[in-house]
Parts: C-alpha cells; structure tokens; sequence
C-alpha cells in the first residue's frame, strides 16, 4: 500500500480529511449494521438534539506504525467502555463494545495510507462520537442517534524537542463535583474554552483546575491529568470523581509499579503540597507525558526541581516505556496492543 505524499514531521493537529470514516445510526431502539463512506458531511434537522442541547460525546485515540511494521492502536476496549459510559450518563445508547472495535479497525485499514510511517513521530487521530440527530425542542433525550468514527493523520507532538509547560490555577471551575468531568462530554470542552483561552491570553500554556467545592485539592486540566512524582520517586496521580479517567494516567500507573518497580498511587492531592513534589507532567493520548516545569498560583510561582528544560527523570523513564511498548520496542502487557494490519 502506498502512502500518501505528506510531511508527516511537520503535520500540526488539524482536521485533514481522510478518504473513509464509518457511520451507524440509531433509530425506533436500534443500532442499525453501519458501514464506511465517502461522505465527510453530516447533513441533520435544523433541531437536532446535538445542535440545542449539546447531546453528544467522543473518544479520542490514535493508530501509529510499530517498528515491525504492523498498524496498531493502543488499548481501543478502554475507548470503547468509557464512551459507552459517556453515553449513558448522557441518556444516549451506548455502541456496542466489540462494534466499537471492529469500526476502528475499519476506518484506519480503509485509511492505512494516511497512517504515517514508523520513526516519522506522527500517528493518526481516530475520533470516535456519537450525538443526537433527530429534532428535539422539549428538553429531553433525542429518540435517533449517529455513531460516527473518522480518522486524521496528527504530527508529533513534541515537535523541535520536549519542552516543559508554565501552568497557572484557574480561576474557573471545569467540572462540578456529580457533575459530568468523569465522561467526555462536548458540553466539558465548549466550557472550557474561555478559561484555556484566558490562559493562553496571560501567558500560560494549560490550566490547572482545582475542585470546585473546595479549591483545594488538585483535579485536572482541559485535557489530560495530571501525574506527579515526590522527592523519594512515588509516582502520586489525583484521585477525584470529577476528572476524566485517562487511560494513558491508568496505563502509567501500571508502568510505574510492573515495568519500574516504583510505588505509585492514585490519591486526593491537595494544593498545598503540589510545592514539595519533584515533577509534574501532563499525561493523555496527545502527548502520553509534556513535563511540566513551573505552576503559577496568582503570581505565586511554584518551580519544579525538574526546570525548564527537560522532563524530569522518573517522568522521562515513564514516558520511554510506555512509548516503547506502544511502538513494540518493549514487550506490552496482554491485550493492551490490538493490531490492525
Ligand atoms: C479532560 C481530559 N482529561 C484527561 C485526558 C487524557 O485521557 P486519555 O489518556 O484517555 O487520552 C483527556 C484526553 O482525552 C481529557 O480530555
């Protein structure tokens, strides 16, 4: 199969349409058999239910080129689960788990030549949703959904080098506690667009958001969570039922304790010991981990020993293995690697 003629280092991350994407709607109960097309337009009612009331959520992950050559994603079953999860807590049906699977390993075999090469540290986005189609005006559950997956080649992410985040505390709030911060909601993201932008206006590259009840105690940023690492190298990852369980957080948790041999533990962080630690960083699919280097609390700057330069050396050790056994380097836990090609 002959790839597309793309720079593949210098991609961003922006929408380039690919040539397939799979769709399967839901109407009177039912998820219909679903199929690829051409087609990158979705034509829907002036009132659907997505378009007033924001019924809809996503998944996000990525199909990359191993070192043998093989096409591979990185643990879909958990993308699958949490956006049944999404689903429910949005009073949507769920696509079914093994469906999920199968419509990912469709749209990125349909669309291998746009899956960048090994070594070229691009990877193609999979973008998994599903929203409410059918007109709703009463506000109440839409009765007909669309299950859609389309795919768009990214570049890497640390492009000219790793270079570690300045981060200020919000002053706004992302997720209200038994709110929705736990599923990936389109409605968390169109919020959080004025504060990521009030950060970017002042200078700083991501939010920290603390809970809201409290202000006290560490939760998230806009998208991925956050990772520590204490002066005696224990990994510590905020624990709270309002941030967005990162399968990348879960995946390094298991890397710390199986792979390093290091003590890690998801607990509640507060504010005020977030000074004592030796590292930060960010993890999620985009990145897997950007090292964070300095938090800013209303002028307060905490620095991290870490600097800002490079990622500090528990974080950068996380960030190899895991890179390493998503890239077959490393030998990956049973089921975390599903090969497509
Ligand atoms: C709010 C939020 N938190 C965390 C993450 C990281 O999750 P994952 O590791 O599953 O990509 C994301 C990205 O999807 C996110 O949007």
């Amino acid at each position: 199969m002959e790839k597309k003629n793309i720079d593949w280092a210098n991609l961003g991350f922006s929408y380039v349409e690919t040539d397939k994407r799979y769709v399967s709607n839901y109407k009177d109960g039912a998820w219909d058999e679903g199929e690829l097309t051409s087609d990158a337009n979705v034509v829907i009612n002036e009132c659907a239910g997505v378009l007033q009331y924001a019924q809809t959520c996503f998944e996000g992950l990525k199909a990359y080129t191993t070192e043998d050559g093989h096409i591979v994603t990185f643990r879909p079953d958990l993308n699958a689960s949490r956006l049944a999860d999404s689903a429910r807590r949005l009073e949507m049906p769920a696509f079914p788990e093994e469906r999920f699977l199968e419509a990912i390993d469709q749209v990125v075999a349909a669309n291998a030549a746009y899956v960048p090469p090994y070594g070229s540290g691009a990877t193609l986005y999979i973008r998994p949703y599903i929203f409410g189609t059918n007109a709703v005006i009463g506000v109440k559950p839409a009765d007909e959904y669309q299950f859609r997956v389309f795919v768009t080649p990214v570049g890497p992410y640390f492009k000219g080098g790793i270079k570690p985040l300045t981060i200020c505390v919000s002053d706004f709030d992302r997720a209200a506690p038994r709110g929705t911060g736990h599923i990936k909601a389109g409605l968390n993201y169109a919020m959080s667009l004025h504060a990521i932008m009030t950060a970017h206006a002042n200078g700083f590259d991501e939010n920290m958001y603390l809970d809201p009840a409290t202000r006290t105690k560490v939760e998230e940023t806009g998208g991925a969570n956050f990772l520590f690492v204490t002066k005696d190298n224990k990994v510590v990852t905020p624990k709270s039922s309002s941030i967005l369980p990162s399968i990348t957080r879960r995946s390094l948790i298991y890397v710390a304790k199986e792979y390093l041999g290091l003590e890690a533990e998801e607990r509640e962080v507060s504010f005020d010991e977030v000074k004592d630690f030796a590292e930060c960083g960010l993890c999620g699919t985009a990145a897997v981990i950007s090292p964070v280097g300095k938090i800013v609390d209303h002028g307060k700057e905490i620095c991290l020993p870490s600097g800002m330069e490079e990622m500090g050396p528990v974080t950068k050790k996380l960030y190899e293995t895991l890179t390493g056994i998503q890239m077959g380097h490393i030998k990956a836990p049973e089921g975390w690697i599903r090969r497509i090609v």
